[in-house]
């Protein structure tokens, strides 16, 4: 039969590098260059249908101003998945992906799935982070990692599916 599953989704990561972004363009298909900083935290829904399975994902994108990362913890409890994004313009970002990575792993579900994902990929002229040292922090700590857009959609619609993909094997 048709396995219908229901997941719980954290996006984490710095002010400004896109998660808001890229759950819009997933779940509405749109993009915004002046879309708002997000405060406390925004909760969508989508569906996505897979071979032989649907998955409700049920998706907090938490804000990423320094004042409400207390309320990470209430985010990331309980979540099936969490995607830490950087903008690939931001070595800054980069190093505070880091740090959500560390405190997700020291504090969620253990079999949480994490995506490492380095967003504003179409802003090559202005990268500080080679898709080498995303790739490599990702690999040595475990963890799935895509470089994507909102902006041209590049990769987001697989982030979501192969996320989807490893929940339907659990
Ligand atoms: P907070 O809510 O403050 O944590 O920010 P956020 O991580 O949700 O970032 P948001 O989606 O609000 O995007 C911040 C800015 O970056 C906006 O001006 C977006 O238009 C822009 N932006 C987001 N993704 C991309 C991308 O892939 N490429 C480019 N060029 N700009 C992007």
């Amino acid at each position: 039969g048709n396995k219908r599953l229901q997941a719980k989704l954290v996006l984490l990561g710095d002010m400004g590098t896109g998660k808001t972004s890229l759950v819009l363009r997933f779940v509405k298909g749109q993009f915004s260059e002046y879309q708002e900083s997000t405060i406390g935290a925004a909760f969508f829904t989508q569906v996505l249908s897979l071979n032989e399975a649907t998955v409700k994902f049920d998706i907090w994108d938490t804000a990423g101003q320094e004042r409400y990362h207390s309320l990470a913890p209430m985010y990331y409890r309980g979540a099936a998945a969490a995607i830490v994004v950087y903008d690939i313009t931001s070595m800054e970002s980069f190093g505070r992906a880091k740090k959500w990575v560390q405190q997700v792993q020291r504090h969620a579900n253990p079999s949480l799935i994490m995506f490492l994902v380095a967003n504003k990929a179409d802003l090559e002229t202005d990268r500080k982070v080679a898709n080498e040292e995303g790739e490599e922090y990702a690999k040595e700590n475990g963890l799935s990692f895509l470089e994507t857009s909102a902006k041209t959609a590049q990769n987001v619609n697989e982030l979501f599916y192969e996320i989807g993909m490893e929940l339907k094997e659990i």
